[in-house]
């Protein structure tokens, strides 16, 4: 498979990677061991060279099993890893302390079997813990020969720069992709002026833009898309006008769907890296082909003229989530001097736990009744309904508001 060097770290990959997530978390279902093996070693011998895993996905199970498959040919390959939560459980909340990235970095290794983890990432900045800490621990890492290469995760534009003066970044990795192009204003142009890769991950809108999914779709219990408004089956019928337009582009071009989302992504920039996540080998067989697929200018303008008249509805995340990340987007609280960090941490901690314990397909957002429940001091039932508008200034977060901080999630 044709190469691509992330940036200017020079970390060559294969064009598209495999994202290996969904073979243990996310997606409700977790593939059997010796199934995930094969399939992860049927994309090697596709080509691909390039896996993505994370100490959250599982947790811990998903790096073990990737360890597992590649080590056979570990040195054929660039593994790409992740830390950022406390005890490695999204759920407990961010944490990037500098013992905790080295605590995290020892367990990766031995799950992934090597000495060398060839691209680290922080998963999602820790409001807490000041960028330049964390770029200056895994320096002493790639110092030490534990990490080969930095990278983030769905960081923001001031995180990205100050973390590069440090650490130079090979790699961010955020959603990008047909379905979601915000990081098309402001992280691009960045990424482009310091010479840093971009790893396009949910590259397929989480499988919506395959063409394979309509508002008849059930997922299983415990599928993220459950929890996230984008797949309210209101949203699902909304947004087919994109499937309708990848699904025409790939029948001109005689290809699949998957193929135009991917090779769009790849069509963006010769540093970007998209890593789709398939649990099927047929699917994975699909993806991989995209390669193949060239979108002349003319087809990019087509989507780009079509993409202008389409309005994509519902959230990538829960809705709650969503909007507080739009409120307070872009930089860590610490970078901005917030005081009231810790109190940030808990509102998106306890939003964040909550949602996972509902993706149950019942309920889409965590009932805001058990949010302000947990937070002291409880308001009064006048107080309803609330917005995340209000709790954030029933919380005194708004002197926050119009400030940027990173996703968190
Ligand atoms: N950094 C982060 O915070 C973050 C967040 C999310 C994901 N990621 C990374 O990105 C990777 C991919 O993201 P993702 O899994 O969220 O989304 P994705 O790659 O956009 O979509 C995966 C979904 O698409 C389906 N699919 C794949 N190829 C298909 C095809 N050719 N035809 C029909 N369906 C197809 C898969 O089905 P089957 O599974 O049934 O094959 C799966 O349901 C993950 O594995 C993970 O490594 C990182």
């Amino acid at each position: 498979m044709e190469k691509r060097v992330l940036g200017k770290s020079g970390l060559e990959v294969s064009a598209i990677g495999f994202g290996c997530m969904g073979l243990s978390h996310s997606y409700g279902t977790v593939t059997d061991r010796g199934e995930a093996i094969r399939l992860i070693r049927a994309a090697h011998d596709r080509g691909v060279t390039f896996f993505d895993t994370a100490e959250v996905y599982g947790p811990f199970t998903n790096e073990d099993v990737v360890g597992e498959a590649l080590q056979p040919i570990r040195d054929q390959v660039v593994i790409a890893t992740k830390f950022g939560f406390r005890n490695g459980v999204i759920a407990d909340g961010p944490d990037s302390r500098p013992e905790t990235i080295r605590r995290a970095v020892e367990g990766s290794l031995k799950r992934l079997r090597t000495d060398t983890i060839d691209l680290l990432y922080q998963h999602r900045v820790d409001p807490d813990v000041p960028v330049e800490d964390v770029a200056g621990t895994v320096k002493d890492l790639i110092a030490a020969g534990k990490v080969r290469h930095f990278g983030m995760s769905e960081a923001g534009g001031e995180s990205i720069r100050k973390a590069h003066a440090v650490q130079p970044l090979a790699a961010l990795q955020s959603e990008y992709s047909l379905f979601w192009r915000e990081p098309e204003t402001e992280i691009i142009p960045l990424l482009e002026e310091l010479g840093i890769g971009l790893v396009p991950f949910s590259p397929l809108g989480k499988g919506f833009l395959t063409g394979t999914i309509n508002e008849k779709t059930t997922f299983p219990t415990g599928d993220f898309r459950n929890a996230t408004s984008r797949f309210d089956t209101e949203n699902r019928r909304a947004n087919q006008a994109i499937v309708d337009l990848v699904r025409e582009i790939a029948w001109n071009k005689g290809t699949t769907p998957a193929q135009i989302a991917l090779a769009w992504l790849l069509a963006r920039r010769p540093w970007i890296v998209p890593i789709p996540g398939a649990r099927k080998l047929a699917h994975l067989e699909d993806d991989l082909g995209a390669v193949n697929v060239r979108l002349s200018r003319q087809d990019l303008r087509t989507i780009e003229k079509r993409l202008s008249s389409i309005t994509l509805r519902g959230e990538r995340y829960p809705a709650v989530m969503e909007a507080l990340r739009r409120a307070l987007k872009g930089r860590s609280c610490v970078e901005r001097g917030w005081t009231a960090s810790p109190e940030v941490t808990s509102v998106l901690t306890l939003w964040h736990n909550l949602c996972l314990t509902r993706q149950d397909g019942v309920s889409r957002d965590p009932p805001i009744a058990s949010i302000v429940g947990c937070l002291p001091p409880q308001p009064s039932k006048s107080q309803f309904p609330i917005t995340p508008a209000v709790l954030i200034r029933q919380r005194g977060l708004s002197r926050l508001g119009g400030r940027e901080v990173d996703v968190l999630f």
